[in-house]
């Protein structure tokens, strides 16, 4: 059998998590979540979230990825508990699932940046979405971000995805601050950032249970954990990198990027339609955003860049996703990459139809407050009570962590985490189960 390969650095690796973990998630989803969910009071939930169980969670998918050396669903069996891997199998469905809704997002950017050029959407934003968002042109552009994709993940780890994300990550940076700057500039930002980072604490009081679901969800998408992405990718890492390290550069990085887009997306809200009024969701944020291009001087070619951002995110995100169905095909039935890369996609492309028709909300939703969260539980559960020892040991290689901080996060992974997310996960299956009684996704 052919030697495994790994990533040709450190950097390498932590390029290419921070290019699955920044995404769509960061740029459109995070502003939106945060302005239809009372703005700085949603910041202060999801950041919580982010730092207290996202970030030891991705410890978790680190260290049974780097433990077993494979993917998220052979993982369980090299370790010797076959039986638990339903839970990266969990994962694997995420991936899948998520990659055909997101590759339809993924082809609105395109439109978007098609209509950045001719205008399409000036004066016109609602018209235009309507026009790009489902039906033929949807599944048009669907096509066209599918492809880009497969052919990235076909080139194998080091060539395709390593070499795409060293670029895009500075590139989505560069840009995103030229863009904050830019909105700090306009006449009225001053509410923007006011909504956006002075919280009211009553208004996570009187929406505890909606906040919740939807800053976790937020959480682990953005993080991309759930999927098995992370196990998969540390699966390549070398031995004796510091785990804690790569994770907090990561979710550091991340964050920064979500933060960044906020600061760039409430400004023109406020300067223009007004912040507080987006009730999130897919539309929302495309027909408001363009709304602001349409009505800003030099609207066009902010635009312009803004969605060409936003494309290069969704690309280093949507190639994770794609690598994750994918590298379980490989390791398991040594199939080429090539094949399997083109074969796994176009499924996904075939169930993002639905999507493509309208129904990305119970896609999204239905990601982001079950799959997700029961994925996580189970890997916590796993990590902290089945493969504790493993775990551990795994945990401490390439760092100086003392005893008492490797005891500290096996009990949060023991305890916490499984506690917060079970009550997280209730409330999720709450709130979808009425989305679809109520008839809120059809
Ligand atoms: N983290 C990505 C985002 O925020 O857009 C979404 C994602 C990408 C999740 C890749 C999972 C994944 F494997």
């Amino acid at each position: 059998m052919a030697q495994r390969e790994t990533w040709t650095s450190r950097v390498g690796f932590i390029f290419a998590a921070v290019g699955s973990a920044v995404g769509l998630g960061n740029i459109w989803s995070f502003p939106f979540q945060t302005a239809s969910n009372g703005g700085a009071a949603f910041l202060v939930v999801y950041l919580l979230a982010v730092f207290l169980i996202g970030f030891p969670t991705m410890l978790i998918e680190f260290v049974i990825g780097r433990r077993s050396k494979q993917n998220a669903v052979s993982a369980f069996s090299e370790l010797g508990y076959g039986n638990w891997t339903f839970a990266g199998a969990i994962g694997v469905v995420a991936s899948f699932i998520t990659l055909s809704f997101y590759s339809v997002v993924g082809g609105w950017v395109i439109s978007y940046i098609v209509g950045s050029v001719t205008g399409g959407y000036l004066g016109q934003a609602g018209t235009f979405f309507g026009s790009v968002s489902s039906g033929t042109v949807a599944i048009g552009a669907h096509a066209v971000f599918m492809a880009i994709t497969i052919a990235i993940v076909a080139g194998g780890v080091a060539d395709g995805i390593e070499r795409a994300t060293k670029f895009m990550i500075p590139a989505i940076l560069v840009l995103l601050v030229g863009l904050a700057a830019w909105a700090s500039t306009l006449s009225g930002s001053a509410a923007g950032y006011a909504y956006y980072l002075s919280p009211d604490f009553g208004v996570i009081a009187n929406n505890f249970t909606s906040i919740v679901p939807s800053a976790m969800g937020q959480a682990f998408f953005t993080l991309s954990l759930g999927f098995g992405v992370m196990i998969a990718y540390a699966s390549y890492l070398g031995r004796d990198d510091s785990l804690p390290a790569d994770s907090a550069i990561i979710v550091v990085l991340n964050t920064v990027v979500a933060l960044l887009a906020g600061f760039a997306v409430f400004p023109i809200l406020a300067a223009t339609s007004g912040v507080g009024g987006a009730s999130g969701g897919a539309g929302t944020a495309f027909v408001a955003l363009a709304g602001a291009f349409g009505q800003l001087p030099a609207g066009q070619i902010i635009g312009l860049v803004f969605f060409i951002v936003l494309l290069f995110a969704a690309l280093s995100s949507s190639i994770s996703l794609l690598e994750a169905p994918s590298s379980y095909v490989v390791d398991r039935y040594g199939v080429d990459r090539p094949k399997v890369a083109v074969g796994v996609g176009v499924v996904s492309f075939v169930i993002g139809i639905a999507p493509a028709y309208g129904y990305v909300g119970l896609f999204n939703d239905f990601v982001f407050n079950i799959l997700l969260p029961v994925a996580v539980l189970f890997i916590a559960l796993f990590a902290g009570w089945v493969a504790n020892r493993e775990s551990v040991d795994e945990l401490g290689r390439g760092t100086t962590l003392g005893e008492g901080a490797t005891t500290l996060w096996l009990w949060w992974v023991r305890v916490v985490i499984p506690i917060v997310v079970a009550y997280t996960l209730y409330l999720g299956v709450t709130n979808f189960y009425s989305g679809i009684v109520t008839g809120a996704y059809f």
